[in-house]
């Protein structure tokens, strides 16, 4: 069995609702995302029931605090057990070392978010943050290689520069996927699986395609069959 390469995306308000999905799904084809939202109405209480119950869990909570905040609140996502944590890269090189330093090597994976897609350049130039979008995107990541994290979470369509710039050892995690034939709800910039693991991404976070599927587990299924013809 390969290791599964969907995150499912728990963008859920209650524990009743991520669960009710997540006994549909089977640990074995996908790992979970647990962010914000999720996490801020239920603790850590859900995310220890999904690793008991065999999950591998992203703690989506993007950390950007002083270096020491940051390294306690990551040191603390990862005796939980969780699979995959991230930071904010904005924070800078001392926070991502110092969060790098908190989390042993060969435990959880330790990733940071870039630029945000929500962030266009009116935005940049609103905070004084000088260059475009992608100029920003490939400064912060190489930052954060760096600084000794384990990847990033990018746009697919921005993966296979990364890809090139990063090397083959370094994680890029994509939102922002839809299957062919699937609308893209509010995502403006999609990519099929196909396409996301052609430019180089590891891992596809895909929320609505499977949580609002008739048939999740049907839906995952096929997503994993695209990404297995893929390779
Ligand atoms: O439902 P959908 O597949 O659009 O969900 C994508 C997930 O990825 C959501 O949890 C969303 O917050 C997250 N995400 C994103 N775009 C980013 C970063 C994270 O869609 N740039």
């Amino acid at each position: 069995m390969n290791e599964p390469r969907i995150i499912v995306a728990l963008d859920f308000s209650s524990a009743e609702q991520a669960l009710d999905l997540t006994s549909r799904l089977d640990p074995d084809l996908c790992r979970l995302k647990v962010g914000k939202e999720l996490f801020t109405a239920t603790g850590p209480g859900l995310i220890e029931k999904l690793i008991r119950d065999g999950f591998d869990i992203f703690l989506d909570l993007k950390y950007h605090d002083i270096p020491n905040t940051v390294a306690n609140a990551c040191k603390a996502a990862a005796d939980m057990g969780v699979w995959m944590l991230n930071v904010h890269a904005m924070g800078g090189r001392k926070m991502l070392s110092a969060a790098r330093e908190a989390i042993a090597p060969g435990t959880a994976k330790l990733i940071a978010v870039t630029l945000l897609t929500s962030m266009d350049q009116d935005d940049l130039n609103d905070i004084g943050l000088q260059g475009n979008p992608e100029q920003i995107v490939l400064r912060l990541a190489a930052l954060t290689q760096a600084c000794g994290l384990d990847g990033v979470v990018c746009s697919a369509l921005e993966a296979r520069q990364l890809r090139q710039m990063t090397g083959p050892d370094f994680h890029l995690v994509t939102p922002g996927i839809r299957p062919q034939e699937n609308n893209s709800d509010d995502q403006k910039r999609v990519t099929t699986p196909t396409a996301a693991i052609k430019n180089g991404s590891d891992y596809l976070v895909i929320g609505r395609p499977i949580t609002q599927a008739p048939d999740p587990l049907r839906a995952l299924e096929q997503l994993n069959q695209e990404i297995r013809q893929t390779r």
